[in-house]
C-alpha cells in the first residue's frame, strides 16, 4: 500500500430524510456507530490520516470517534451544510502535498478492505486522476446512476432527484466511495456550481473531470451490500440483517457451529476460536474470549471472561468476569461469580456458586456448594453440600484449601481457615478451626438409634 493516502469522510449530514436529532453517523448496528465500522476497515490502509468531516450535532461525532483512540483522525467543520460537494472543501487545506485521496461517505458501514485495496491498487496502476466506485443493486432507487458513453466511459451522474423516467432504469449506481489526485479535486472542485436546490453534488466532479479529458475509471463491486448506505430507518434495519449475515458467515468460515443463530446474541468485542459449538439461548459479551474447541450446549449468559481451550459448558450457567481454564466441564446450573478463576481440568457442577476464588488444576465441586474468598489447590474433591462460611455479617473472610484435600459433603468451613494438604473432613462436619496436613477433621452428634418408633398416627381434620 503506498503511504500518501489521506482519507476524507464525510459525517456533517443532517440526515434530514430519518428527522434524527443526533448524526447519523452515530447510530449504532449491534451496538457498533456507523463511524465505527467504517473507520476500523479504513484503518487497515494504515493512512497518513483520516480527516472526518463533521457539522450537525458535531460534538458528539467528535465524542464518539475519540472514545476509539485512533491516532491519525482529524476533524474539520463544514459550517453550512450545502452537500456533499460543500463539505469536501474544508477538509482540502488539511491534505498532504502529493496524497492520494480517499473521499468516503460516512454512511456505509459495510465496506471491505479487500475494496479499498483493490481500489488503490487500480487508481495507481491505471494512472487514474478520478476513480470511483460502482454497484448494481436489486433496487438502485436512491442511487446516483452512472452515466456512461458508448465507448463504455463514465462521463456522468445523474442523481436521482434529477432522474428522467430512463435515467431511473439504469441499475449501476455511484457507491460513494471516490479516489482522487489531490491537486486534481483542489482544482476542481472550485468548478461545482451550486444547484437549484442551493446545494454542491460532489458527484458533479465526474463531468467535470470528464469533459476535461481526465482519466475516469471505475471499480464495481458484485456485493451488493458492501456499499449499502442509511438514509431511513428501514435501512438500519436492514443493516443489522446485513451485519448479522457477515458474522454468521464468519462463524461458518472458522467451523464455529450456532444451532439457533436468531436466540443467540454475541457482540461484536468478543474473541471467538475456531471448531467452538454454541446452542441455543447463548448471549456473550463484553471482552470476553472463547477458545478453540469449547462447547456451549445453550442458556449460558458468558460476560467479560475467558474460556479456556475444549472447555464444556453445559445449559444453564452464568459467567462473569472470571476465567475459566481448559478441559473444565460447567454446570448444568453453575454460576461462576467475578474473580473466578479456575485452571484447568476442573469440574463445577449443578448448583455452585463461585466468587472471588482461584481453584487450582484436577479440582472438583461437583454440587450444590458455595465456595467464596477462596485459595483451593489442585486435585481437591468438595463434598455436595459443603459452603465456605465466608462471612460473619460484618466482613468477608478468606479459606484457604490445600492440594488433595478432601472436603466429606455438607461441611461447613468457617473463614478465616485453612485446611492443610492432605486433609480430609468427614461428612456433615462444621470446621470452625485449622486442620493440619493429612489430618481428619470431623464433628458428629452421637446418634441415637430407638427401637420399634412409631411415628404419631396422621389426625384427619
Ligand atoms: C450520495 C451520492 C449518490 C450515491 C450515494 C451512495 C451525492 C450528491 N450523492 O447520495 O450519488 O449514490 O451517496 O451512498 O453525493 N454529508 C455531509 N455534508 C453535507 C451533506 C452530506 O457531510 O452537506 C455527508 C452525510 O453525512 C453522509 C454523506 O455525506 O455521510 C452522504 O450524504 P447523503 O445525503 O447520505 O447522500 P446520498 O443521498 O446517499
Ligand atoms: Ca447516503
Amino acid at each position: 500500500m503506498p503511504n500518501n493516502i489521506n482519507i476524507i469522510v464525510l459525517c456533517a449530514g443532517k440526515s434530514s430524510r430519518m428527522g434524527l436529532n443526533i448524526p447519523k453517523v452515530t447510530l449504532t448496528i449491534n451496538g457498533v456507530s456507523l463511524i465505527e465500522n467504517t473507520l476500523k476497515n479504513l484503518q487497515k490502509l494504515n493512512p497518513e490520516k483520516i480527516i472526518l468531516v463533521v457539522g450537525f450535532k458535531k460534538n458528539l461525532v467528535i465524542e464518539e470517534v475519540k472514545k476509539l483512540k485512533y491516532k491519525n483522525i482529524e476533524f474539520i467543520e463544514q459550517k453550512k451544510l450545502l452537500g456533499t460537494g460543500d463539505a469536501v472543501k474544508p477538509a482540502i487545506s488539511k491534505l498532504n502535498k502529493k496524497s492520494q485521496v480517499i473521499v468516503l461517505n460516512g454512511d456505509t458501514p459495510f465496506i471491505e478492505y479487500k475494496t479499498l485495496r483493490n481500489a488503490i491498487k487500480k487508481f495507481i496502476n491505471n494512472k487514474g486522476d478520478f476513480l470511483l466506485t460502482t454497484s448494481k443493486p436489486l433496487n438502485p432507487s436512491g442511487y446516483g446512476r452512472i452515466i456512461r458513453n458508448s465507448k463504455g466511459n463514465i462521463v456522468q451522474i445523474i442523481e436521482e432527484k434529477n432522474c428522467s423516467i430512463e435515467d431511473k432504469k439504469i441499475n449501476e449506481v455511484n457507491s460513494g466511495l471516490y479516489i482522487f489526485k489531490k491537486e486534481l479535486l483542489q482544482s476542481y472542485i472550485k468548478k461545482v456550481k451550486k444547484n437549484i436546490k442551493g446545494e454542491y453534488y460532489l458527484t458533479d466532479l465526474v463531468e467535470i473531470f470528464s469533459k476535461n479529458k481526465k482519466n475516469i475509471i471505475s471499480i464495481s463491486s458484485k456485493n451488493n451490500n458492501e456499499f449499502f448506505n442509511i438514509n431511513s430507518f428501514d435501512d438500519l434495519v436492514r443493516a443489522h440483517h446485513i451485519d448479522n449475515n457477515i458474522f454468521f458467515a464468519n462463524c461458518i468460515r472458522n467451523n464455529i457451529k450456532i444451532s439457533d443463530p436468531s436466540s443467540v446474541n454475541i457482540s461484536k468485542s468478543v474473541k471467538l476460536g475456531r471448531n467452538i459449538t454454541i446452542g441455543p439461548n447463548v448471549y456473550i459479551q463484553g471482552d470476553s474470549i472463547i477458545s478453540e474447541d469449547v462447547n456451549i450446549l445453550g442458556n449460558c449468559y458468558i460476560e467479560n471472561s475467558l474460556v479456556g481451550k475444549k472447555t464444556l459448558i453445559k445449559p444453564f450457567v452464568n459467567i462473569l468476569d472470571s476465567k475459566i481454564g481448559s478441559n473444565c466441564q460447567i454446570g448444568p446450573f453453575s454460576n461462576i461469580r467475578p474473580d473466578t478463576h479456575l485452571y484447568d481440568n476442573i469440574k463445577i457442577g449443578n448448583f455452585v456458586e463461585i466468587k472471588k476464588s482461584k481453584i487450582r488444576n484436577n479440582s472438583k465441586i461437583p454440587h450444590l456448594s458455595y465456595v467464596g474468598d477462596t485459595e483451593m489447590g489442585s486435585g481437591v474433591n468438595i463434598g455436595a453440600g459443603s459452603i465456605t462460611c465466608n462471612y460473619d455479617g460484618f466482613d468477608k473472610h478468606k479459606t484457604l484449601i490445600g492440594d488433595n484435600v478432601f472436603i466429606g459433603s455438607d461441611t461447613m468451613m468457617i473463614a478465616p481457615i485453612k485446611i492443610g494438604k492432605g486433609a480430609t473432613t468427614g461428612a456433615g462436619t462444621i470446621l470452625s478451626g485449622n486442620l493440619d496436613d493429612n489430618s481428619l477433621g470431623i464433628t458428629r452428634i452421637k446418634e441415637k438409634n430407638i427401637p420399634n418408633w412409631k411415628r404419631k398416627p396422621k389426625l384427619k381434620k
